[in-house]
């Protein structure tokens, strides 16, 4: 796997690979993607093969301008405020596709396409040279902890079929991006990430739904809510606040008294945003070390972006 750094000379090298259709990692401001031309079905095709993702569930197109948008998707009133609003950031939303645009791997066949704008100027930067949409799943194998460091992409694809990974250090958020549905009559938060539904509400004035989870009949809106996700291969047991096994290692939140072999620490000062930078870069460090058999993780607040890290913690639990 090539090595590429940030500056311009690497990143036009690294989009002339893209562009042949190979396949990329490079940092966003949630987590590392895996890059493909979303345009190129053979390409997009070859990132679920490199992930073993299911090919029913679709990915998202990242563009580096408002008119790439419009190229591939309709973007009507309400999706224009909330680009204006949010854009370049970690908002995702599901438009209607048009047609013969991206390719039909990346929607899954479905008539909508997931579309954002990365707040990162190495992912701007790629694809603006690459001068197509760049499709980009977590750079991760199907289900495990995303990555949230070039050393973390390394370490899930120890084969060919990814020819490189940009090294932009640690993503600044460190959770993907909150997805947004605008093909139902009220916006619907399909995944909780960073922006959260009172800030999409307050900002549009708008009422805005949540179905993160599957209903009762078992569909899902967004079939990447799967309920057993992101989770190390070692169990993970939370809301940990009296006891840490002797075999297990803490991921803490805050000041503790609990002891444990060892201890990660996600924010001693009880910053949610920290936690949320730290959380998957931890559980990827004591999945490594075989020197436990589980994972004990303290209670963090359910509120602002703490809403998505326990989503996260929560489907890492999942047996
Ligand atoms: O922060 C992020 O969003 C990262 C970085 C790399 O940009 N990407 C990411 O991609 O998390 P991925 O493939 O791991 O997650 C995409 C999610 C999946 O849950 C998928 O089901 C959903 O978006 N999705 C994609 N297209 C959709 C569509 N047309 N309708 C509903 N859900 C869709
Ligand atoms: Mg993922």
């Amino acid at each position: 796997m090539i090595f590429f750094g940030k500056d311009n000379s690497d990143l036009i090298k690294a989009s002339k690979l893209i562009k042949k259709g190979e396949l990329i990692s490079f940092p966003t401001e949630t987590i590392y993607g895996l890059g493909a031309d979303a345009t190129n079905e053979t390409a997009v095709r070859r990132v679920f093969h490199a992930k073993g993702r299911p090919n029913f569930n679709p990915l998202i197109a990242h563009v580096s301008s408002i008119e790439m948008a419009q190229s591939i998707a309709e973007i009507d009133d309400r999706a224009m405020r909330l680009i204006m609003l949010f854009w370049p950031g970690p908002l995702t939303l599901i438009l209607k596709k048009k047609p013969n645009t991206v390719c039909d791997a990346l929607t899954a066949g479905l008539d909508t396409v997931a579309v954002r704008m990365p707040a990162n100027d190495i992912a701007l930067k790629l694809i603006e040279n690459t001068g197509v949409p760049i499709a980009a799943p977590s750079a991760n194998k199907s289900g495990c902890p995303s990555p949230t460091e070039a050393k973390h992409v390394i370490r899930s694809f120890d084969n060919d079929m990814v020819s490189g990974v940009v090294n932009g250090g640690r993503t600044k958020i460190g959770l993907e991006s909150t997805i947004l549905d605008l093909t139902s009559e009220n916006p619907t938060i399909l995944r909780h990430g960073f922006i959260t539904a009172e800030d999409i509400q307050n900002k549009l004035l708008m009422k805005v739904e949540e179905s993160t989870t599957p209903d009762k009949k078992g569909k899902v809106k967004s079939p990447g809510q799967l309920l057993r996700h992101y989770a190390p291969s070692l169990p993970v047991r939370l809301n940990v606040r009296y006891h840490v096994k002797s075999n297990e290692a803490l991921i803490a939140f805050g000041k503790t008294r609990l002891k444990a072999k060892k201890v990660i620490n996600l924010s001693p000062t009880k910053n949610l945003k920290e936690a949320a930078h730290n959380l998957f870069a931890a559980l990827i460090e004591l999945d490594e070390d075989a020197l436990y058999s589980g994972i004990a993780v303290m209670p963090i607040p359910n509120k602002g972006i703490g809403v998505a890290i326990n989503d996260k913690l929560k489907r890492a639990s999942i047996k």
